[in-house]
């Protein structure tokens, strides 16, 4: 087979027939081996991830000698839609405004550990923690962040594209860990609110950082000025439907850091 095939062939099949391949993105910090779908082509990773024509070809290179151990194979020139920018990133004020509700999100994340540490299911307070938790992830992350994704950004990608696929597998990954939270608030079932609140927080922090770093900046890239500011006013629309309600849930964290800090002092 060509290598040109094989740069036509999912990532996914590419790994499972050659899984040194799975190694080999990885030390460009190409994580498909462990994503979800991994259903992108070879010849997609390299634009998506934004690597430098000369990382590209050293990286096709080690790939070619997997695939043809003993022969020299010819590595076909990838044509990509977008030149290759700078590594460091800077967004567009719309998608800037997406990366700053994720630290809203990775604020609650990072208390994950303490929400469960402290969890106590049978005081009317202790049970207020967690639906306000609860709350937080269904309304902030959810239906005002999440929505904004689904709703407006994914739509100018389209839902066929893998990576998006990928992104919304995550979504409805993330609301099925809340229903059975919900489900076992219920029954005052400490341990699996304890297991779908890990999980949350191990799902949701590869998501943001899958997006931060890999999905945005390459949206970002393709975006024209006007659709940037196309973006910008249909985020603002979203914006205003919830009105006072994203500052709450500011007030929220700072409130619930506060307290888990205030425990610290105690002890
Ligand atoms: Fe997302
Ligand atoms: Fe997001």
């Amino acid at each position: 087979m060509k290598m040109e095939e094989y740069l036509n062939k999912s990532i996914k099949e590419v790994i499972n027939q050659f899984p040194e391949v799975g190694n080999i993105l990885n030390e460009y910090n190409i994580g498909c081996a462990p994503c979800s779908v991994g259903s992108c082509l070879l010849k997609d990773i390299v634009e998506i991830h934004n690597l430098p024509p000369e990382e590209e070809q050293e990286l096709m290179a080690k790939i070619a000698k997997v695939i043809y151990p003993d022969r020299e194979a010819k590595i076909p020139e990838i044509k990509r839609k977008r030149e290759a920018r700078p590594k460091e990133i800077s967004y567009s004020p719309p998608i800037k405004k997406l990366v700053n509700e994720h630290v809203l999100i990775k604020r609650l994340v990072a208390m994950i550990p303490e929400l469960i540490d402290n969890l106590d299911v049978a005081s009317e307070e202790g049970r207020q923690v967690i639906i306000d938790s609860i709350d937080f992830i269904r309304s902030y992350a959810d239906k005002y962040h999440h929505a904004k994704e689904e709703e407006i950004l994914f739509k100018y990608f389209g839902e066929d594209l893998d990576i998006i696929k990928t992104m919304l597998e995550d979504h409805d990954n993330a609301r099925a860990h809340v229903r059975t939270m919900l489900e076992a608030l219920d029954k005052k079932d400490k341990e699996a609110i304890s297991e779908h609140l890990n999980a949350y927080q191990e799902l949701l922090t590869e998501h943001i950082k899958k997006e931060d770093e890999i999905l945005y900046p390459w949206m970002d890239r393709d975006f024209s000025i006007t659709q940037v500011g196309e973006l910008f006013s249909k985020f603002n629309g979203k914006d205003e439907e919830f009105g006072d309600a994203p500052e709450r849930y500011e007030e929220f964290i700072n409130k619930l850091e506060q307290k888990f800090k205030l425990k610290e002092a105690v002890k």
